[in-house]
């Protein structure tokens, strides 16, 4: 870093950091983890990952705390779900402790760029997992490269902690009723793309998805879970389509910590013109309030913040969340690594 990053400005984008890792599987095996300064990979063009999306990915953060330590967050629930995910679409799945140890090396490597506390960034970690191997008939590859990047970033949304609108279209789905929508799977990404810059050219901050199915029930918001206050209830979608969210996870738990009922179950569309608060949450997203909700075939508008401020229950959750994350809080739950 020849010149000190602007910590406090920082957007969600790639950076540039001094190391990534990686790990082979070939000959039925992970290999030695391998450390690298460069920022690109050498593919076999008949790779899987290249011609039928064999491609699976996480996201967790690491933090400073305000005694210098770094803390990342909930490691060994992110190891889990891309187990869940290469075995969804016929991958190797990356063994837990292999997962583990490579994100704690990546971060102690890239030390220098995980922001300072008080600034409200981030180091975003990013593992991958590609198949490597020829194939040209519709296979799973033989070979896989496991790969994890970190990048500091700032919030997600433009705004940071500001309520942002949302808009639910039905022209289109981000995944199938029973397809991959439950994974991180790189093309449930590319099938956002075209409903993601269409309302993000009308103002929008994310899409509002329906279930696949019926286009009845709320599904999630973008790269991210939805929830909802309601009457003090916390509400969220319980969906086969949708990524189990370990934020929303993590919410609920913080929720019935602070006395808040949560209900996990269908949400209706109609059910929105009876909440009080909604926001959408990930780790890139964090909480983000969502300050609007447009019904683009409808017309239908459901307004929840016409102050332009987040929500009491929104903005609790958010606080409760980064105090843990940051160790401003005990880590009552075990989620925390403190490298
Ligand atoms: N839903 C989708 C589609 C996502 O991409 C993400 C981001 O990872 C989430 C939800 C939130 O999941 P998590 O809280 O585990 O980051
Ligand atoms: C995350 O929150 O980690 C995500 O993966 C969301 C997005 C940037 C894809």
């Amino acid at each position: 870093m020849e010149k000190e990053l602007d910590w406090g400005n920082l957007s969600f984008g790639y950076i540039p950091t001094d190391y990534n890792v990686r790990c082979y599987y070939r000959d039925g095996k992970w290999g030695d983890i391998e450390v690298s300064q460069s920022e690109t990979v050498n593919l076999h063009i008949a790779a899987t990952a290249l011609h039928y999306g064999q491609e699976i990915f996480e996201g967790l953060k690491a933090f400073r705390g305000k005694d210098g330590k770094i803390r990342i967050f909930r490691l060994e629930e992110n190891a889990k779900r891309i187990i869940d995910s290469a075995k969804g679409i016929m991958m190797e799945p990356v063994p837990a402790g292999l997962f583990a140890e490579m994100v704690k090396k990546v971060v102690k490597l890239n030390e220098r760029f995980v922001p300072p506390y008080g600034s409200g960034a981030s180091l975003y970690i990013r593992p991958l997992e590609i198949g490597i191997s020829a194939q040209v008939g519709v296979k799973p590859a033989s070979e896989y490269l496991f790969l994890i990047l970190v990048s500091p970033v700032g919030p997600y949304f433009k705004s940071g902690f500001k309520p942002t609108n949302i808009c639910i279209m039905r022209d289109f789905d981000r995944v199938a009723p029973k397809g991959t929508g439950r994974w991180k799977v790189g093309g449930n990404y590319a099938a956002s793309l075209a409903a993601g810059e269409k309302a993000h050219s009308m103002g929008y901050s994310a899409v509002l998805y329906l279930d696949p199915k019926e286009k009845k029930y709320l599904d999630e918001c973008g790269p991210a879970n939805f929830f909802a206050i309601k009457d003090g209830r916390y509400i969220t979608p319980a969906s086969e389509s949708i990524l189990p969210s370990i934020t929303n996870m993590s919410l609920m738990q913080l929720a019935q910590d602070m006395g808040i009922e949560v209900e996990r179950r269908h949400i209706t569309i109609d059910e929105l013109a009876h909440i009080q608060e909604a926001a959408a949450c990930g780790t890139a997203a964090v909480a983000s309030p969502v300050g609007e909700i447009d019904d683009i075939d409808t017309g239908d508008k459901y307004v929840l913040s016409a102050d332009g401020q987040p929500g009491p229950v929104t903005t609790a959750l958010y606080n409760k969340l980064r105090a843990v994350q940051l160790g401003d809080e005990e880590d009552v739950h075990g989620w925390v690594t403190v490298l």
